[in-house]
């Protein structure tokens, strides 16, 4: 696990979407995992711009989306497949039928959970995962107490979860209670895998994943055991970190040609 302290969300948005640049730039049919919310909002703003620069293209490019809700037609204003549109892949080249979601209106939905994971297998698998962590320690919307080998399936969300995502509606009566989410095991399989946490209020879940032990209490200690991640956090974000200092100075010394 790599931890990288940089100065805000704007540095790291930058930082991440240079890297999404190079892999893509390399692989032009590369497999990119988005996450939703916030977090990874810099980082899309980044590539859009880089796009328009000319500096990267997307059209071979294919996406797998982290989570939907279940229950919000995909042209909601709030639905996963929608705030993608909105926020990224409307802004760059990416052919809409090679950007997907889990099925969140899908009435058998053990059977869209399977297509998800295989049509993510028949892509050739995940080379560069983007994720965000909740307060509850979530990745994707792998609750506390997820199985650490779990695969795509419906979860319930935390009432936590739920306060905090009601900042995109209304109201917090109208965030659904339940999401497709990749599982834990589906993320651990991606080839790469880039978390952004920015802000004081992650602080805590942030200490947890990456100085607590592997535990589902907190689901993203799961990234401990990934051979590639890269943990991307302002300096808010790194506050409760016991190893900051060690953090720092290993970034500042890291080899150049080691990349992300
Ligand atoms: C979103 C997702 C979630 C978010 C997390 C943090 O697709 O899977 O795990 O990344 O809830 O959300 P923000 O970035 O809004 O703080």
């Amino acid at each position: 696990m790599e931890v990288i302290i940089l100065r805000d969300r704007e540095e790291i948005g930058d930082r991440v979407a240079q890297a999404v640049q190079e892999l893509v730039n390399r692989k032009p049919d590369a497999v990119l995992g988005l996450a939703t919310g916030s977090s990874p909002l810099p980082t899309y703003d980044a590539l859009a711009s880089r796009y328009r620069d000319g500096l990267v293209d997307f059209s071979r490019v294919r996406a797998f989306a982290l989570d939907e809700y279940v229950g919000l037609p995909s042209d909601h204003p709030e639905s996963y497949r929608e705030v993608i549109r909105r926020e990224f892949t409307s802004k760059v080249n990416v052919l809409p039928e090679n950007v997907h979601t889990p099925d969140g209106m899908a009435t058998d939905i053990p059977a869209a959970c399977a297509a998800y994971e295989e049509a993510m297998t028949a892509a050739g698998g995940v080379d560069f995962q983007i994720l965000g962590v909740g307060t509850t320690g979530h990745i994707g919307f792998n609750e506390p107490t997820s199985s650490l080998a779990s695969r795509t399936r419906i979860k319930t969300l935390t009432e936590q979860t739920r306060r905090d995502n009601a900042r995109f509606f209304e109201s917090i009566d109208q965030v659904p209670h339940h999401v497709i989410t990749q599982g834990l095991g589906t993320i651990m399989d991606a080839r790469h895998v880039t978390l952004i946490a920015t802000g004081a209020n992650k602080a805590e879940a942030v200490h947890n994943m990456i100085e607590g032990p592997v535990a589902a209490m907190c689901p993203a200690s799961i990234l401990q055991m990934h051979p590639h991640a890269t943990i991307m956090l302002d300096q808010a974000a790194a506050s409760a970190l016991q190893l900051a200092d060690y953090y720092r100075h290993t970034y500042d010394n890291k080899p150049e040609w080691q990349g992300l």
